[in-house]
């Protein structure tokens, strides 16, 4: 079990985190948070759980979750952005998850890479996820709920997955376990900061952030049914993808390599 009471001693944040719930097993952190977020929980509530039963990851697929070895966390956040300015978000929170498996491992492994617009990479297999949720009112949003899924001590992953996941144990030549507190800690920290940035200074600093760790930049990919040289991240978020007919602007993931 996570040990929780040591993460609020050692929580090095404003805001997440300074209320915090942590459940043993839950269906799925995200949807918890929603509800909390509707009963008027504060910005930064946060919700970690050791398991879960319904993990969802997006685009409707599941994100599996067995207990004790890695994160689940969903943080609640009233960001003052309108839902229209929304989709970016995830890209400054990868860029954080990012950065947090890089603190983690320090140098073990080889950097991480953010996977437009919502997945962390090392060395080509997925070790996190992002999925961000909006809870929309008569007033626009009411506040997003940011969930993220982090494979810390993972050491083996189901047949159909071990070709493309890996963990932050697995990455390492020599896997060593990881502190599951500490990586709870770094991660609430690196997200809060990317989020306060892009809240102040908006998309085109993250992209501006995030370029060097991009994937797949100058190799050929499909995006949304777009064939092209993947160039890079817009001021916007959009992803450049230099096509048969220009450059193009995408907005809508995932992306997938062409062999
Ligand atoms: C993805 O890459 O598809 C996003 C995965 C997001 C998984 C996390 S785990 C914590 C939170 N609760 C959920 O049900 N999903 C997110």
């Amino acid at each position: 079990m996570l040990d929780s009471d040591r993460v609020r001693r050692e929580l090095q944040t404003a805001r997440y985190g300074r209320s915090l719930v942590h459940q043993e097993e839950t269906g799925s952190t995200n949807d918890d948070a929603r509800a909390a977020l509707a009963a008027g929980a504060d910005s930064g509530h946060v919700i970690v759980a050791d398991a879960q039963t319904a993990g969802r990851g997006s685009r409707g697929r599941t994100w599996t979750s067995p207990a004790g070895t890695d994160l689940y966390v969903s943080i609640i956040d009233r960001v003052p952005v309108a839902i229209a300015d929304l989709p970016p978000l995830t890209l400054a929170v990868g860029l954080a998850v990012a950065e947090t498996a890089d603190a983690l491992l320090a140098g073990r492994a080889p950097d991480s890479q953010v996977k437009w617009p919502n997945d962390v990479l090392i060395a080509g297999k997925k070790c996190a996820g992002v999925l961000i949720e909006t809870n929309v009112g008569q007033h626009g949003s009411e506040g997003v709920v940011i969930g993220i899924g982090l494979n810390v001590n993972r050491a083996a992953f189901a047949p159909e997955l071990e070709a493309s996941a890996t963990s932050l144990y697995l990455a390492q030549a020599q896997p060593t376990a990881l502190d599951r507190e500490l990586a709870l800690c770094t991660l609430l920290r690196n997200v809060e900061h990317q989020v306060e940035r892009f809240v102040a200074q908006g998309p085109a600093e993250i992209a501006r952030a995030l370029t060097p760790r991009l994937a797949y930049v100058g190799t050929q990919v499909t995006c949304n049914g777009e064939r092209g040289w993947l160039r890079g991240v817009s001021e916007t978020g959009a992803l450049l993808l230099d096509t048969a007919h220009g450059l193009h602007s995408v907005y809508v993931g995932p992306i997938v390599p062409v062999p």
